[in-house]
């Protein structure tokens, strides 16, 4: 039987990582328009129900503004964009309209802080 030709690993398009400021977050919070503009009814329940919600959200500010860098998309408006968690946890995000788009996440923050990294990879 001949060798299965080694699968590659698809390539590298972009990398972005962002910061984000959990104190400023909770503040733009207080206005529903920012709310509606910047997160999806899914990531707002997910934050919803836990204990640190505003972490939570700043989190995935972060990511949104990582997947921009990584696509280097700046016109992407920032709800189209949508994190969700599997059952142990991790996340996984994605762009609406654009479904062969892989990108890969990882997310930590503090009660100050929420970092994200994302890797866009070719199609
Ligand atoms: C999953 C784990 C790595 C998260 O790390 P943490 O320092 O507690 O928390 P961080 O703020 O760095 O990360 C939280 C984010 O990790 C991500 N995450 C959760 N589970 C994950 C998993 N299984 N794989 C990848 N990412 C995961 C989530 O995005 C989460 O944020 P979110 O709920 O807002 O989406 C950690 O809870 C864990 O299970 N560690 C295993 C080792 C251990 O038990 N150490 C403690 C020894 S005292």
């Amino acid at each position: 039987m001949a060798a299965k030709t080694p699968k590659r690993p698809p390539a590298v398009a972009g990398l972005g990582v962002d910061l984000a400021e959990v104190a400023r977050i909770k503040r733009l919070a207080a206005k529903p328009e920012f709310l509606r503009r910047v997160f999806t009814p899914g990531e707002l329940a997910y934050a919803g129900k836990s204990r640190n919600r505003f972490e939570r959200l700043a989190a995935r500010f972060a990511v949104k503004e990582a997947v921009i860098k990584a696509l280097d998309e700046t016109s992407l408006p920032l709800n189209a964009i949508e994190v969700e968690n599997t059952e142990s946890g991790r996340p996984r995000v994605g762009v609406k309209g654009r479904p062969g788009l892989q990108l890969m996440v990882s997310i930590s923050h503090t009660a100050s802080y929420a970092v994200a990294a994302v890797i866009a990879f070719k199609a």
